[in-house]
């Protein structure tokens, strides 16, 4: 299973943007919004824009090629909910933003018990 990998420090992506990092090989865009974090596939599925370089306002961005809009919150491409974008775990670890991207066999190791852990994931910091 995938662990959680520091990607910046909080304060290193402003406020309404967005920031492209290679996780274990996968580029993914992480975006600030409002001190909260989130985190999707960085490649649009359209024809392969960087999304971390589009536009941002509330918890979408828009792709800055041609302009399809994705929630940063779970990749749901926005005008077409039935197709959407890997989104990731996001958590702040003292000053860290971490990531974790999960690796293509975690789904065969997932424990089938109903109850997955989310103890840390999806915390963020409040400052
Ligand atoms: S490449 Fe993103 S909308 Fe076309």
């Amino acid at each position: 299973m995938s662990d959680f990998v520091t990607v910046a420090k909080v304060g290193d992506i402003e406020d309404g943007s967005g920031q492209a990092f290679n996780v274990g090989g996968k580029m993914v865009a992480v975006f600030n919004c409002g001190g909260q974090h989130h985190a999707i596939n960085d490649f649009c599925p359209h024809m392969g824009a960087s999304l971390a370089g589009g536009y941002v306002e509330g918890e979408a961005v828009t792709c800055p090629w041609h302009a399809w809009r994705f929630s940063v919150k779970d990749g749901t491409w926005l005008d077409n909910p039935k197709v959407s974008t890997d989104a990731y775990e996001v958590r702040v670890a003292g000053e860290e933003i971490q990531v974790r991207v999960p690796l293509p066999d975690d789904d065969a190791q997932q424990p089938d018990e109903g109850t997955a852990s989310s103890e840390g994931a999806e915390s963020e910091d409040e400052s």
